[in-house]
């Protein structure tokens, strides 16, 4: 299975993980360590990547011939008083790790993306070939991560363009993999519904920005897969099948979380839907956060060990049943779309 893996990196050219302590982040160590492949993970002490010159010299430190980028400014709402560092760390620092991989490594460099570079230009699904923005109705935060991912593909597409206009397969590729409403080990929606259950009577949430959840641990355990592949550069939307609303998941985490055998001591009696205007955030929310995944599941189907595509909810209740028994890691995360 890690046949390409190995191709790709020896035990002086390591994968190298930048984000080591996020949700995809943790969820790539456990990936990794099924996997008998030399890998760095780095988090922000080791390595920051507001800090361009940190970056290079980690580079050329390691000399990685595999970067995954699981590493983020990912407060949405913090990021509109903070533009300046979203940038550096969401839209520069990838832009130094492409221009590593296109100009030294010749490897492969994976990094996440989201929904949130779309701003309700649709009423159906966003397929990976839709205009991104307009930049003027998203957030900081989708604007940093689209500049991301257009300093990726430039920084690619300019090295690969062989003068007539031909791409040139084989050599160095990209994969920004566009996901959504990630859950995995850390704080996010469902962490913070499964302890407000036991503390309040009541929460009111918003039904009206439909979208997917994804699980961090699958989301890894698919980028992996696209290593390990000859699947070609581009962007993915890496999300499983359905679709749902905040106030819908709630009901659902909720309703799982109460006929666990372990069982919580849930007091929520009551969940409200509640539109986004009645639900003051800084920072503006898409309503539509549809990612259209045909194309990645076309692109997984060529490689030999496909196995059944997930839908959202087997994950979430699988990950719901897991957290009732296991506590949260503690922490806090903004804009998750509860009222108390
Ligand atoms: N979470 C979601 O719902 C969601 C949805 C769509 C897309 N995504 C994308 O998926 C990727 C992974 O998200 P996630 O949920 O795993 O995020 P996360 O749990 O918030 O983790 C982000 C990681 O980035 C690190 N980081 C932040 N600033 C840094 C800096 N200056 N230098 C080095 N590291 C830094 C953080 O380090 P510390 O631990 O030190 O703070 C943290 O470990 C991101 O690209 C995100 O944009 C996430």
């Amino acid at each position: 299975m890690v046949d390409n893996l190995y191709q790709v990196s020896d035990k002086a050219k390591p994968v190298l993980v930048f984000g080591r302590n996020g949700q995809v982040g943790r969820a790539l160590q456990r990936c990794f360590s099924n996997l008998d492949v030399p890998v760095v993970f780095l988090g922000r002490a080791e390595c920051d990547l507001a800090n361009e010159d940190e970056i290079i010299k980690t580079l050329n430190l390691y000399q990685p011939q595999v970067i995954i980028n699981a590493a983020a400014y990912t407060g949405v709402d913090n990021a509109e008083s903070e533009r300046e560092l979203a940038f550096a760390i969401n839209a520069k620092g990838p832009a130094v790790m492409a221009h590593y991989m296109v100009n030294v490594a010749h490897g492969i460099l994976v990094h996440y993306s989201t929904d949130y570079v779309f701003a309700d230009t649709k009423q159906t699904s966003y397929l990976e070939t839709d205009i991104a923005g307009p930049l003027d109705q998203l957030s900081v935060y989708g604007q940093s991560k689209l500049a991301g991912e257009e300093a990726i593909k430039k920084t690619f597409n300019l090295a690969h363009d062989s003068g007539d206009g031909k791409y040139q397969e084989n050599f160095s590729r990209y994969f920004i993999l566009r996901t959504s409403w990630v859950y995995g080990d850390g704080e996010n929606f469902i962490q913070k519904i499964l302890r407000l259950a036991g503390e309040q009577t009541q929460l009111k949430i918003v039904n009206d920005q439909i979208g997917v959840s994804t699980s961090a641990q699958w989301l890894a355990e698919m980028s992996v897969k696209m290593i390990d592949s000859n699947i070609e550069s581009g962007i993915y939307h890496v999300v499983p099948d359905g679709e749902t609303s905040w106030y819908e998941l709630a009901r659902f985490v909720i309703e799982t979380a109460s006929r666990s055998s372990e069982g919580i001591d849930i007091k929520l009696t009551n969940i409200l839907p509640v539109a986004t205007v009645d639900y003051s955030m800084l920072a503006k929310r898409p309503h539509n956060s549809r990612l259209n995944n045909v194309k990645f599941k076309k692109a997984l189907s060529k490689i030999a060990f496909v196995e059944q595509y997930p839908q959202w909810q087997e994950q979430v209740k699988a990950y719901v049943k897991e957290s009732v028994t296991t506590p949260p890691r503690a922490g806090e995360v903004d804009g998750i779309y509860v009222c108390q």
